[in-house]
C-alpha cells in the first residue's frame, strides 16, 4: 500500500499495511457483521457480495454461520490473498477478487445482498452506494456500518478525519440520504455509537506492545514529530464525542 506515505501518516493504513493480527477491520467484531446479516435478510444459499472485503474474516463468518454463498472484492492484493489462504485453510469455497467498489466487477442485478463493513467512508461515497445497488437484484438488500458524525460536529474537525484518514463519514441522516439517492427503499439506520469509546484500546490490546512499537517506529522513521502527532491527533477525533458508528440498510426495489 502506498497511500500511507503521504502528508500523514494514517492509522487506518498503517494497522492495514502490516501483518498486525488484525483479521476484523471494524468496530463490533463478528456480532455487528451478524447483525448486518439479519437486517440484509441472510439466509441460506443468499447470494453475498462483501465489497472491501478485507482479510475475509466476514465472509468466512457469514457461510458458517449463515450457509450462504459469498463473493469477496478488494481493491489490495495483500488483503485478496490473505482471503484467499485463509478460506483454503478453513475448507470453504468463496471467491475473493481484486476489484475497485467505485467500478464492480460484476453485471447488474446479480446478488441478493450487497454489503460493505467499515469502508464506504473512504470511497467516493455516492458512487460506491449506487455501484452497490446496481449489482444488487430487486428486491435484494444493501447494507454497510460505517463511522458517522453527529450532528453538531465543528466542520474542522471533519476536514482534519479527511485530510488525516481521508475518510469523509456522514451523519447518521447523511448516510440515510445517500442511500435514499441511489434508489433505495425502506432506509433504516441503527445507531451503534455506543462501539466507538471502545475501540481504540479494542485494537491496542489485539496489536500488544510490540505492534504499538511498530507502528511508532515506522511513523517516526517516515514523518518524524509531526507524523506522531497527528496520528494522537486522528485518535483524540475518534474518541470525540462528535465521533459514532451507524448500521445502514435499504432495499432495491
Ligand atoms: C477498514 S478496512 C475494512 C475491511 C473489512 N470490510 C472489515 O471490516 O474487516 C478497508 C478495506 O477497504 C479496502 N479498500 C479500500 N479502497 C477500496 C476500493 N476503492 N475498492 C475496494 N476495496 C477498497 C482496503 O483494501 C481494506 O481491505
Amino acid at each position: 500500500m502506498t497511500k500511507e506515505y503521504k502528508h500523514h501518516p494514517s492509522l487506518e493504513n498503517l494497522i492495514e499495511s502490516e501483518d498486525m493480527g488484525l483479521e476484523v477491520l471494524h468496530p463490533g467484531a463478528l456480532e455487528i457483521t451478524e447483525e448486518l446479516a439479519e437486517l440484509c435478510h441472510i439466509g441460506k444459499d443468499t447470494k453475498v457480495l462483501d465489497v472491501a472485503s478485507g482479510t475475509g474474516e466476514s465472509a468466512c463468518f457469514l457461510v458458517e454461520n449463515f450457509s450462504c454463498q459469498v463473493v469477496g472484492v478488494d481493491a489490495s492484493d495483500y488483503m485478496v490473498q490473505k482471503a484467499r489462504e485463509k478460506a483454503k485453510k478453513r475448507g470453504l469455497n468463496i471467491e475473493f477478487r481484486k476489484g475497485d467498489a467505485h467500478n464492480l466487477p460484476f453485471e447488474d442485478d446479480c446478488f441478493d445482498v450487497v454489503i460493505s463493513e467499515c469502508t464506504v467512508s473512504l470511497l467516493d461515497k455516492e458512487h460506491a452506494i449506487c455501484e452497490m445497488a446496481r449489482v444488487t437484484k430487486s428486491g435484494g438488500y444493501v447494507g454497510i456500518h460505517d463511522i458517522c458524525w453527529k450532528e453538531d460536529t465543528p466542520e474542522n474537525l471533519k476536514q482534519r478525519l479527511e485530510e488525516i484518514e481521508d475518510e469523509r463519514p456522514e451523519t447518521l441522516e447523511g448516510w440515510k440520504g445517500l442511500f435514499e439517492k441511489a434508489g433505495l427503499k425502506d432506509v433504516m439506520a441503527v445507531d451503534k455509537s455506543y462501539l466507538i469509546p471502545g475501540w481504540g484500546e479494542e485494537i491496542k490490546k489485539k496489536i500488544g506492545i510490540k505492534g504499538e512499537l511498530k507502528i511508532f517506529l515506522k511513523v517516526f522513521r517516515n514523518w518524524g514529530i509531526s507524523g506522531y502527532k497527528s496520528l494522537r491527533e486522528s485518535e483524540q477525533i475518534f474518541k470525540s464525542p462528535y465521533m459514532g458508528y451507524c448500521i445502514i440498510v435499504g432495499r432495491k426495489t
